[in-house]
């Protein structure tokens, strides 16, 4: 991607040189052909790489004097969008000249921080006063801090009185601008904010350092314009911006062709996708677009709100050869009168019908949830609401969250708190429901043999592989790391609640390229 960029722009500025000996050379040589004694272009791309450029020289004056290289650490905190960003910012301190680090005690710690719950933002707090005391020890460290969080005014006063050893502070808007921000930080010395309360810009072609090889994310879309009650996302991540389609086909394309095999669509609601695009198109034409792209073997989305779930999009999962077998629909509630006072603009009848639609349509899909526990004024009415719902779909496993008040949302000012004990004991009991079902439901696969795409050497038992099944429970089997990264069928032999312990079938050898 960064070829295609710089090829492209630098076209321009180096007029006689062959785009093809310019696609060949290094970064670091591609980066010395900005020059940094003219002003830094308008147009976005051309000009972070300007300042990758610049920032790479104080980096580069920094490991001088340290005698070492410098190393960088992105610490994620959020859901997987804000796992995308962290590789765009690791994209970018690999271009100006860090190296990966495996923990704090790297020279520039970045903290990509998430506020959708309480609990998320107090660890953050945490490992932030930690830091203080390692920064100490290191005249090189740096400390940064950006993600949802720092959209939040109140939070950004609290670090600048209280953790005065942050040296950059910005937020979900301009990501992108970290080499900008860093030069700043380089030549001012002081600490440098720079939030942006929304923004209409999608900024592409810049660096990026995924996490696995052959498998990716991307984002189709940012922001949320849903504004369900209880949740801050609107506020953090600002208004509903599709990508172009084509931008994402060419990501995908790029991607395919430097080793992914599956892509995971990224957006707070898929499902609304494309509709504020100057030519809408729907998500489930998109769907179609990438299922042509060859070499791609799976596709994956999150997250789909029920109330925009289309039949169309139904049929495109039916018939699709890529598309994987899951779909994460959150519930929230099971209560038609809290889904009201939630926002969701479902009820639980639309729920319901909805999903077994799915379910009829497309009888191996796994279907998963989110379920919110204690929303103000739950009743134990409400409550059984959300266990018939529950017990009706049988979820293949749902992610439980107890209501966390999020302060400047509607549901934050909202009477009829729930006491703290009530909401723990619903949340206990629906827990068990939940595992109790999702148990049940997984072990209907033992036997029989899946495709799997193998995504690392076990933890715990080196002598084995952990893949991914397309209805994405994870199955583990003898193998080796030849098998990584690579499509694999395997014969689940034991269901182990959550999980399958697999094999290669009989006499079978392991499927290489
Ligand atoms: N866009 C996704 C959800 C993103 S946030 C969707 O609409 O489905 C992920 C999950 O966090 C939500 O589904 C919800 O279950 C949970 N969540 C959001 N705000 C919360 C809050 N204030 N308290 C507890 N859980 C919350
Ligand atoms: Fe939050 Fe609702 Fe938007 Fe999901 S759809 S991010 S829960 S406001
Ligand atoms: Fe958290 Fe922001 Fe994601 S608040 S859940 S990191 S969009």
């Amino acid at each position: 991607m960064l070829m295609t960029v710089l090829t492209k722009e630098l076209r321009k500025e180096s007029t006689g040189r062959c785009l093809i000996m310019i696609a060949m050379l290094e970064n670091k040589e591609l980066m010395a052909l900005v020059d940094l004694t003219k002003e830094p272009p308008r147009e976005e791309t051309q000009r972070q790489y300007y300042f990758m450029a610049k920032a790479a020289k104080y980096v580069e004056r920094e490991r001088k004097e340290a005698g070492r290289p410098l190393t960088y650490f992105v610490q994620n905190f959020g859901c997987q969008m804000n796992a995308r960003d962290a590789e765009k910012l690791a994209g970018v301190l690999e271009k100006i000249g860090y190296i990966p680090a495996e923990d704090e005690t790297a020279d520039f710690v970045i903290y990509n921080t998430c506020t959708v719950r309480e609990n998320a933002n107090l660890k953050v707090y945490g490992r932030l006063g930690y830091l203080n005391g390692v920064k100490r020890k290191n005249p090189h460290m740096r400390i940064a801090l950006c993600g949802c969080m720092m959209q939040e005014p109140q939070v950004v006063e609290k670090i600048k009185k209280s953790y005065r050893h942050v040296d950059l502070i910005f937020g979900t808007h301009n990501v992108f601008k970290l080499a900008e921000l860093m030069t700043t930080m380089f030549e001012s010395g002081r600490t440098v904010i720079d939030i942006w309360q929304d923004t209409d810009k999608i900024v592409e072609d810049l660096p990026m350092e995924r996490k696995f090889k052959f498998k990716s994310g991307t984002n189709i879309m940012f922001g949320c314009n849903n504004f369900c009650s209880y949740c801050i996302v609107p506020y953090v991540r600002g208004r509903e911006r599709s990508r172009n389609p084509k931008d994402i086909i060419h990501e995908i394309q790029q991607l395919v062709a430097d080793g992914v095999i599956e892509i995971m669509l990224l957006g707070q609601n898929v499902n609304s996708y494309g509709k504020t695009l100057e030519e809408p198109i729907s998500f489930a034409q998109l769907l179609r677009e990438i299922e042509k792209i060859e070499g791609l073997e799976r596709i994956r989305f999150m997250t789909s709100h029920p109330k925009d779930l289309s039949g169309e999009l139904i049929e495109v999962m039916k018939h699709s050869k890529k598309i994987c077998r899951h779909l994460h629909l959150p519930l929230q509630s099971g209560s038609s009168r809290v889904l009201k006072e939630m926002n969701r603009r479902y009820d639980k009848e639309k729920y319901l019908n909805l999903a077994k639609k799915i379910r009829e349509e497309i009888p191996d899909i796994s279907l998963t949830t989110d379920i919110i526990i204690g929303f103000p004024g739950e009743t134990e009415e409400d409550f059984l609401d959300t266990m018939d719902v529950v017990k009706q779909v049988e979820f293949d496993n749902a992610f439980t969250f107890i209501y966390s008040k999020r302060t400047g949302t509607p549901a934050a000012v909202m009477e009829n708190q729930v006491p703290e004990e009530v909401t723990k004991d619903r949340f206990e009991r629906l827990l068990k429901e939940v595992q109790a079902i999702a148990r049940k439901r997984a072990q209907v696969y033992e036997g029989s043999v899946q495709q799997v795409l193998v995504e690392e050497i076990n933890q715990q038992d080196k002598s084995l592989v952990t893949g991914r099944m397309s209805n994405n429970m994870l199955v583990h089997f003898p193998g080796d790391v030849s098998l990584l990264g690579t499509l694999q069928t395997v014969k689940l032999k034991e269901c182990k609640g959550f999980y399958y312990m697999g094999e290669l079938p009989d006499g079978k050898e392991a499927e290489h390229e």
